[in-house]
């Protein structure tokens, strides 16, 4: 019996080493381990013996009982490291390995220009406000002092819509719209879009951007000294140095009187350079102090109040910023021209 018992084992244990999937491990077990093994067969034999044969018997039995169920035990575990190896060396994550760069995008030349005018104002205690695209004829013109028939019109040429409103030409009509909604004192700029019946070239387009400027308090509290003061500040936040700033008349009919900014070119320190046209000199904004019709004509009194206004290009400024020297290039969408910034 003794002998038997020793073959099982030998069987059992070179079949277990054998095995090469789950499946195999469990069907030898259950050939050397189940109720019906063969072992249990040969232990049936026991009941003829004596209690001596089957005290012996029966711990050789239980020993090797234990022996197979601990190799079993074994080449399970062995399988599951193989197993994991496997694994370990297809699916391998280093996570210290670069990690592929996803394209982010940026801000487009205009909004970055835009975000830094807001900034420059904001941090003089400027309000932002919004106007509207679609304008109608009184607060694009004649609430500004120009009225029908006048030829100051021609200073706009405009897209007029079918139900006679129009695509604003300037952000000026805000003033009017604020003024309509608030009393003075205030101090705001409007950024935004506006339109103009053009051809496009290197300096114009149908399509561009303004930023309004306005601030108004009780007569005498406001000058042209003030307002130069806040261009300063503006041209430095800008171009990151105090540069020198004139005043050239000029004529605007919402505003007495009116100007024209001129501001040292900020790259050849006035000497001439391609940027200025050799004139040492950019013109940079259109300005003024608020014609008192502009108040009158939003239900102010007359002679109540003062201020300044001004009206400048985003893509003007983002031209001289970045030296950019044609107009369409910002409204191309080309990845080439943009991703340079
Ligand atoms: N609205 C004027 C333009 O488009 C600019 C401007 C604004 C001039 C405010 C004076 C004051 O040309």
């Amino acid at each position: 019996m003794k002998d038997k018992i020793e073959k099982i084992k030998k069987a059992a244990l070179a079949e277990i080493s054998a095995v090469e999937s789950d499946e195999g491990l469990e069907e030898v077990r259950v050939k050397y381990l189940g109720r019906k093994s063969e072992l249990t067969e040969v232990l049936k034999g026991l009941r003829d013996m004596s209690v001596e044969e089957k005290k012996e018997i029966g711990q050789i039995s239980n020993l090797v009982k234990n022996e197979i169920e601990s190799a079993i035990i074994r080449k399970e575990t062995e399988m599951k490291e193989k197993e994991f190896a496997e694994l370990d060396a297809k699916e391998k994550i280093d996570v210290t390995y670069p990690g592929e760069k996803v394209p982010v995008g940026h801000l487009h030349p205009l909004t970055k220009t835009r975000y830094e005018v807001e900034d420059i104002f904001r941090s003089m205690g400027f309000l932002i406000a919004d106007g509207r695209e679609v304008e109608d004829e009184f607060h694009n013109f004649d609430a500004l002092n120009i009225p029908q028939n006048h030829p100051a019109r021609d200073m706009w040429d405009t897209f007029w819509l079918k139900d006679g409103n129009l695509l604003r030409t300037h952000t000026s009509p805000m003033q009017v719209r604020f003024m309509e909604e608030n009393k003075p004192p205030f101090r705001i700029i409007v950024p935004g879009r506006t339109f103009r019946f053009e051809n496009s070239d290197a300096t114009h387009e149908s399509n561009f951007h303004q930023v309004e400027g306005l601030m108004v308090d009780e007569s005498g509290k406001l000058t042209v000294a003030n307002f130069k003061s806040v261009m300063a500040e503006f041209m430095k936040g800008l171009f990151g140095k105090e540069l020198e700033i004139r005043l050239r008349p000029s004529y605007f009919p919402f505003v007495e009187p009116g100007f024209e900014i001129d501001v040292a070119c900020p790259y050849c320190a006035g000497k001439g350079c391609r940027i200025c046209k050799m004139t040492g000199w950019i013109e940079i904004l259109g300005a003024g102090m608020v014609n008192q019709k502009v108040f009158t004509s939003v239900g102010l009194e007359e002679g109540k109040y003062e201020g300044f206004a001004f009206g400048v290009g985003l893509e003007r400024i983002a031209m001289i910023k970045t030296g950019v020297n044609d107009l369409r290039l910002f409204y191309g969408n080309d990845m080439r021209f943009l991703e340079q910034f």
